[in-house]
């Protein structure tokens, strides 16, 4: 299926529905931004392991692109530990709040946010080869139609040498729904390959289960794993690293069980990755 990646009811619908989750995000305890007001960070465990790994002398005087950034808390937590960080969501409502939060923690010399759709960023921010890394993790290119073109979006902000760190939902995860299955497992529901968005009318929302959002209608779309390693080969870039993990940072499933540090695992046995994190690096020239 073929989108306009410039706009049409993909994108006004998935924004107005982001748009009202972000004053319930700000409200909610899922992402308390006290960390951040004491001067640390909120990153997820796999995220903040990843980045130190990448940066181990820290993040001072490093240029961080955080793409889909939502109301910046990640963007933000980069920028504590001495980043210059520019965050990019199209959501007016979380680029006002995280420019404030900014604001509020002192860091906005060193915190950019920019409201636009992911497709349009060569255009809202035209400087090339200018970041060391490229930052994205946990409910992204699910929300973009065209990996391709992210992937070739990702390559062209990366210094030569640049790194892009990536986390998100493992796509075998997104062929189960709920707990309809045996034993209140997830019910195998979806084929792991489609051609074709998922459109949602889903109300309720991660972060506050009491949350009945009005704009509930979503475009989604799994990206399978050779779709995403070929985009980034595609665009010349490098996959240095891909890992598996049992682990993601809210409740998936009914069934997963917190397993320390705001992750949530299968009760058991591995029975199947859950999240995947990737680092790519573009070409030094
Ligand atoms: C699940 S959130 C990312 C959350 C982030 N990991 C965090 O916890 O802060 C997904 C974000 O993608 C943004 N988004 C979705 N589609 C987008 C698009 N086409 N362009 C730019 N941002 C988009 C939404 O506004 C939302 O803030």
């Amino acid at each position: 299926m073929r989108v306009d990646l410039s706009g049409g009811d993909w994108l006004d619908d998935n924004r107005a529905n982001w748009d009202e989750r972000v004053p319930v995000h700000v409200a909610s305890d899922f992402y308390d931004r006290e960390p951040l007001r004491d001067g640390g960070g909120v990153l997820d465990p796999i995220a903040r392991a990843g980045v130190e790994r990448l940066h181990p002398a820290g993040l001072d005087g490093v240029r961080v692109l955080h793409l889909q950034c939502h109301f910046g808390s990640d963007t933000l937590s980069l920028a504590n530990r001495g980043a210059t960080v520019v965050g990019l969501d199209f959501s007016r409502p979380a680029v006002e709040e995280a420019r404030r939060m900014a604001a509020e923690l002192g860091v906005d010399d060193r915190a950019r946010f920019v409201e636009a759709n992911l497709y349009d960023a060569r255009h809202v921010l035209p400087e090339p080869e200018s970041f060391d890394l490229v930052f994205t993790t946990w409910g992204t290119i699910g929300w973009l139609p065209d990996v391709a073109e992210w992937a070739r979006i990702v390559a062209w902000f990366l210094k030569p040498g640049g790194r892009l760190y990536f986390a998100d939902v493992h796509p075998a995860a997104f062929v189960f729904d709920g707990d309809g299955g045996p034993g209140g497992l997830p019910a195998f529901t979806f084929p792991y390959s489609k051609d074709v968005p998922d459109v949602l009318e889903d109300p309720s929302d991660y972060a506050d289960a009491s949350a009945a959002l009005a704009n509930a209608k979503t475009w989604e779309w799994v990206h399978p794993l050779d779709e995403v390693l070929g985009a980034l080969g595609d665009a010349g870039l490098t996959v240095d690293a891909f890992t598996e993990h049992y682990l993601v940072p809210w409740q998936i499933f009914p069934v997963t069980v917190p397993q320390g540090d705001g992750m949530f695992g299968w009760p058991a046995e591995r029975w199947l990755p859950l999240s995947y994190e990737l680092v790519v690096s573009a070409p030094v020239r």
